[in-house]
């Protein structure tokens, strides 16, 4: 192990500060390291994971499709990428897609059909997003623009302007940013990476309400909070709204790269052959490989178990000493400790053979698959108590 982590130092770029444990393999709620050590991975790759490591029907999915087509190009039409195109119109709502390769280049594509709707609807002043503090929509420089993380964004000044943030659930901020030049309010139902903050139910219609009103695009980034986490398809679903534009990617292929833009016929018909483009997005080995993550949700159920094992692990975090609060939705949760010690106890976690992150100094995130079991929420919780108490 330490020679591998000897070679990351020299020759990888040192952009993470990763943990010390290489992992060889993976197997449904499970990650084995390089000297057979078995975790529990409550966090997913970052809530990616969904259907669980070396999901059978998604290798076969993606082997059967490498062994007859991998790549054509967007020149052409390949069938998987529009059966996953109708699939998701179908679960979501909302009626065409453009495929991209990760959450950033997702909302990069929404900022641009934003901007080109907003050109298009009322006039080339219509270019602004307005989007929330503690948001996180990605690292390209436009999607750090519309993150409301100064920390994240200051050692790359300058970036793309048209970009202003304000703080979540205050309307009265909202309606005074939100201007001629608005094309957009950009949110996340749940802000993950700002600590797994769900938003309220009223304050997002109220912003739906508002968005009509002026007439400007509501975008959901539904890329952590998506594809089932929160016990629906999308996390608005079950919230009383629909956006226009939503972005989708991390659990949607469950593990490999692929990024959805999703928009009502109305948005989506302001782009044009050639607005925009993508190498690889829509690919037919990563769509195939998302079918059979969709498949895998609505034929075992797990939109269901995901509502009771979020119930189940809940309540078993709220009973442990040294939790102060949960928050979160579905599988999507925070367990608040009552000190800011969150990357000791994550360190400390991992010695208990089990996989969670500190999204903030005092808040552990739980994302475990949604193919979870109720035994295996039992013992995750049982090795986070552990953790606490070490
Ligand atoms: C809500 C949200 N949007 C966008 C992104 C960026 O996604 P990616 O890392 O795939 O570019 C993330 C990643 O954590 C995210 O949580």
């Amino acid at each position: 192990m330490s020679d591998l982590i000897d070679r990351e130092a020299r020759f990888l770029m040192q952009t993470y500060r990763r943990r010390p444990v290489v992992f060889t393999a993976g197997e449904g709620s499970w990650l084995i390291d390089a000297e057979g050590r078995r975790y529990l991975d409550f966090l997913t790759g970052l809530a990616v994971v969904s259907v669980g490591h070396a999901n059978p029907r998604v290798a076969r999915a993606v082997a059967d499709q490498m062994e007859r087509l991998t790549h054509t190009s967007n020149l052409f039409y390949t069938e998987p990428m529009v059966a996953l195109a109708e699939r998701l119109a179908e679960v979501s709502g909302l009626d065409r897609v453009f495929f991209a390769n990760c959450g950033a280049t997702a909302n990069e594509a929404a900022i641009k059909l934003a901007r080109r709707w907003g050109r298009e609807r009322r006039g080339p002043g219509c270019y602004q997003v307005v989007s929330l503090l503690d948001s996180f929509h990605g690292r390209t420089l436009a999607t750090l623009a519309a993150t409301g993380q100064p920390d994240k964004q200051a050692a790359f000044a300058p970036l793309p302007p048209g970009f202003v943030q304000v703080p979540r659930g205050d309307l009265d901020a909202l309606e005074a940013a939100v201007g001629a030049e608005t094309a957009a309010v950009l949110i996340e139902t749940i802000q993950g990476e700002g600590g797994v903050v769900p938003l309220d139910a009223d304050y997002l219609q109220a912003v739906r309400r508002l968005c009509d009103e002026r007439e400007v695009l509501l975008i959901v980034d539904d890329v952590q909070a998506g594809i089932g986490r929160t016990g629906h398809w999308f996390s608005w679903q079950g919230l009383g709204f629909r956006p226009d534009v939503a972005t989708s990617a991390k659990a949607l292929a469950n593990g490999l790269p692929i990024g959805a833009c999703l928009a009502t016929d109305e948005v989506a018909s302001a782009f044009r052959p050639g607005d925009h483009a993508t190498t690889f997005g829509g690919g037919p080995v990563v769509c195939a490989a998302a079918l059979a993550v969709l498949d895998e949700i609505a034929d075992r159920a797990l939109l269901e178990n995901c509502r009771d094992r979020g119930r189940q692990l809940r309540q078993l975090l709220e009973s442990v000493s040294g939790v102060s609060e949960v928050r979160g939705r579905g599988l999507l949760l925070a367990a608040v400790l009552d000190r800011p010690r969150a990357s000791q106890v994550v360190d400390e976690a991992l010695a208990q053979g089990l996989v969670v992150n500190d999204v903030r100094p005092d808040a552990v995130r739980f994302a475990p698959p949604l193919t979870v079991t109720a035994d295996e929420v039992e013992s995750a919780v049982e090795r986070f108590a552990q953790a606490l108490r070490d």
